[in-house]
């Protein structure tokens, strides 16, 4: 008795070595439900070209509903001997429903197989990304709008630069995010077309509708060239590629969380459910959770790495390379999905059933962020801006107020508490109204530009998101 699914060519079995080495079954095991969902509508495609009987393909929606009964429940016995999801799958409903599922794989190779499965799950998990970066970019306006009033210290080089609204500074996420869900979406659209059809590599004899097949599957249409349908995995690169760039973006928003929670700076408390505590120091909470997802972030670059290195010394068509994309993809989209979530609860809180009203997300200190920005002379550019419009010509202006900056250092003040007559020493064109735009509020709501962070734009921008997100 052979024991293997292909031939009886083969003169001697292979080693249990090489058959752990080869055998994907338990990473690929995941992929399931498209594999039964891909057969099903090939299937009901042979029956209605007449290549397969009508009782065959009733026979074999029988069987893939038990098998899909049996798989979900737990109850399927995986194989390693037969190697993958789709060996198994079809070896099981061979078993329950004899000729008939071995007619399944007419005008069908595993090749195209593998490459409509890995499309189909990974648009169902695009999908779900989709709607958990819809979360997340909600949580971060449901903070912008609580904060829109709140001044930050804004940084360059992490100096202290200019003021801003917390809620603009939260919104810049939400821009990043927006950008991750419509490269998601362009993924989608590549990824979501048919190699069904191309067979091994060159196509088939019968007269398979291909079209159909994608329409039963919801594709937006079918790859066009067999060579390249079963071999290129260009859609798995690009949707690493976007959920690495979405991963930097929880990155640098997680280390300005660290930062901002570091007792030197005291901006914000993140929920105790998401630090943890030192099993030496007693005093502590560490920022844990951002700290992870700043770390996984390194794992997900790999991945992208990873598979694209995988593809690029592989000549035309399927090679076994290819069963390689799938652990770094899974992971992928594993630890997007995990940190996703938990993002949006970290920093929008949870749902309380009673008061339908969310809890629990960040805590926003902001008599911290005011005395910090109050530090670093951050309405100089202001000073500036107001001797211009008085006439001096800017680069006059910058000077000018580098002066004053170095006075005030020198009295240990800010700006703002320079008394008028030192300030005119600097200026003689200097007023009383001075103070008004030497203060955080007359600075940040001066900057009432579009894409500026007075709180009149934010509050335009919150209504444009809230619109757009639903
Ligand atoms: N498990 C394989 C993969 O992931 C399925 C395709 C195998 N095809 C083949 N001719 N060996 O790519």
């Amino acid at each position: 008795k052979k024991s293997q699914a292909w031939s009886a060519l083969f003169s001697e079995p292979m080693s249990d070595l090489v058959k752990r080495y080869t055998s994907s079954v338990f990473f690929d095991k995941r992929l399931w439900q498209a594999d039964i969902t891909g057969s099903l509508a090939h299937a009901e495609m042979l029956a209605a070209q007449g290549i397969i009987a009508a009782e065959d393909h009733a026979a074999i929606q029988k069987g893939m509903a038990q098998i899909w009964g049996e798989i979900e429940s737990g109850a399927f016995e995986w194989k390693l001997d037969l190697e993958d999801v789709h060996l198994n799958i079809e070896a099981r409903l061979t078993q329950l429903v004899g000729d008939a599922g071995k007619r399944l794989h007419t005008g069908r190779s595993r090749n195209d197989q593998v490459a409509t499965d890995v499309r189909l799950w990974l648009r169902s998990e695009i999908d779900l990304i989709g709607e958990l970066l819809v979360d997340l970019q909600k949580s971060l306006v449901d903070v912008a709008e609580a904060n829109a009033e709140v001044i930050l210290p804004g940084f360059t080089h992490l100096q202290v630069a200019q003021p801003v609204s917390f809620g603009h500074h939260m919104l810049a996420y939400v821009e990043m995010f927006s950008r991750d869900a419509e490269r998601f979406s362009e993924v989608r659209r590549r990824t979501n077309r048919l190699p069904l059809g191309s067979a091994a590599l060159a196509g088939t004899s019968y007269p398979l509708n291909r079209e159909r097949v994608a329409k039963t599957l919801a594709m937006d249409g079918v790859c066009q060239n067999s060579l390249d349908a079963v071999s290129d995995r260009d859609f798995a690169i690009e949707f690493t590629s976007a959920a690495t760039l979405t991963m930097v973006h929880i990155s640098r928003m997680s280390e300005e969380l660290i930062i901002w929670m570091s007792q030197n700076f005291g901006f914000i408390k993140i929920a105790d459910r998401f630090t943890t505590g030192s099993s030496i120091m007693p005093q502590k909470k560490n920022p844990d959770v951002p700290e992870l997802a700043r770390g996984k972030t390194g794992r997900v670059v790999g991945h992208l790495m990873g598979l694209i290195t995988l593809m690029k010394g592989q000549p035309l068509a399927y090679n076994k390379d290819n069963q390689e994309d799938k652990e770094p993809l899974f992971d992928t989209v594993d630890t997007l999905k995990d940190t996703l979530r938990i993002f949006s609860e970290m920093i929008g809180g949870q749902m309380n059933a009673a008061t339908g009203k969310k809890e629990g997300g960040i805590s926003v200190n902001a008599e911290a962020m005011e005395r910090a920005a109050l530090k670093g002379y951050a309405t100089a550019t202001d000073l500036a801006d107001y001797l211009v419009k008085k006439g001096l010509p800017f680069r006059d202006a910058h000077e000018t107020v580098a002066h004053a900056v170095k006075a005030a250092q020198s009295h240990a003040c800010d700006l703002s508490e320079l008394p008028l007559t030192v300030l005119q020493g600097f200026h003689a064109s200097i007023e009383k109204d001075v103070y008004e735009c030497l203060s955080l509020r007359g600075s940040l709501n001066a900057r009432n530009i579009l894409g500026g962070t007075a709180p009149a734009q934010v509050r335009a921008q919150i209504a444009r998101h809230r619109a757009r997100l639903g």
